[in-house]
């Protein structure tokens, strides 16, 4: 006798037919599986030209529809981006400013990863693949991002030690993050906070709650991937090793036919500026501390920021609302940064 795969089917009781249609919207690009879930639950999703509730399926052939623009599978598409402030992370501004989506070839559907503050700028990775955009942002996977930070004031250790052991912010304590002085003048200091969570305004939050205000805040590296030299407002297709790169350091393990390794996985900083592996605590290693810890259980265009979106055919409103996954913003996206 065969075992019924799902715990909850009897034998003799048919599988179910079909996709999951949060996991149909999450490989056609419109927003993370989870964020799909809300977008059923607002009505925004039909299929076949009825709207579609939650635990519906899909099977070959139907028409899916997100505000009304029909949508369906694509290739995976990851894109690093290099966002200037007064630039909105989100596909789709209603007050009309200028959206990440301008940042990124017109004929590609990738939404954000987390989020950066309109007044933050850096390396900001866009996709269409749900489940590494997860993994990515949520802290239970520790990947760590880099920000360098320059803050009001002399920063003297005290405060370094503060920012590095948790910081009490209204929402509760900072995990322990790495914290250091890049430099320091008499009224100002530079410093590089790595953390791998993703509270709104995190970053801002804690070099308030130590004394510190942000004067100006740059993301300058997510797991193993840094800027390099990509210039502001640009946008370039990840490469294939960093794929691979970013996929390690969120746990997501290659097939196993595809664990051979390369000179370029091998190389600690290829793409960048040695920011990423600068510790001898690689962002690789810190995410599988976690994960251990947890085991109880490039096309180079340049960017323009003024542009809006609106020349695209994309379901607004999709991927703008990624907070909700990790916890790290509000879902507004002009001001939750992550
Ligand atoms: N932390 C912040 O305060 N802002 C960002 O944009 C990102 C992290």
């Amino acid at each position: 006798m065969t075992t019924p795969r799902d715990p909850f089917l009897l034998p003799g009781d048919k599988p179910p037919v079909g996709e999951k249609l949060q996991k149909f919207l999450s490989a056609s690009g419109v927003s993370s599986r989870r964020h799909a879930e809300v977008l059923i639950q607002q009505s925004r999703v039909t299929v076949n030209g009825t709207v579609a509730t939650l635990g519906m399926r899909v099977v070959d052939g139907d028409k899916v529809r997100v505000n009304g623009v029909e949508v369906g599978p694509q290739a995976p598409r990851m894109f690093l981006v290099n966002k200037p402030t007064g630039v909105v992370t989100t596909l789709d501004d209603p007050q009309g400013r200028p959206t990440v989506a301008s940042l990124v070839p017109d004929d590609v559907r990738v939404y954000p990863i987390g989020r950066l503050d309109l007044d933050t700028s850096g390396l900001l990775l866009m996709t269409n693949d749900g489940e590494l955009s997860h993994r990515l942002m949520h802290p239970s996977f520790g990947v760590v991002k880099t920000y360098r930070v320059l803050v009001r004031g002399k920063v003297k250790p005290g405060a370094v030690k503060l920012l590095a052991d948790g910081v009490a912010l209204e929402d509760g304590m900072t995990s322990p993050a790495q914290a250091r002085v890049i430099d320091a003048f008499a009224d100002r200091s530079i410093l590089e906070l790595r953390i791998h969570e993703g509270r709104n305004r995190q970053v801002r939050r804690m070099c308030d709650a130590v004394g510190h205000p942000v004067i100006e805040l740059v993301r300058t590296a997510y797991g193993p991937l840094t800027l390099g030299d990509l210039a502001l407002g640009a946008s370039r297709p990840l490469t294939d090793p960093e794929i691979r790169r970013l996929k390690k350091a969120a746990g997501l393990a290659p097939p196993r036919k595809d664990r051979t390794k390369s000179s370029e996985d091998e190389a600690v900083d290829s793409d960048g500026d040695g920011d990423a592996t600068t510790s001898g605590n690689t962002d690789e290693q810190q995410g599988s501390k976690q994960r251990r810890d947890r085991s109880a259980t490039g096309h180079g265009r340049r960017g323009s920021a003024g542009r809006n979106v609106g020349k695209r055919r994309r379901p607004s409103g999709g991927g703008d609302v990624e907070g909700g996954d990790s916890g790290d913003s509000d879902g507004a996206g002009s001001s939750g940064g992550d």
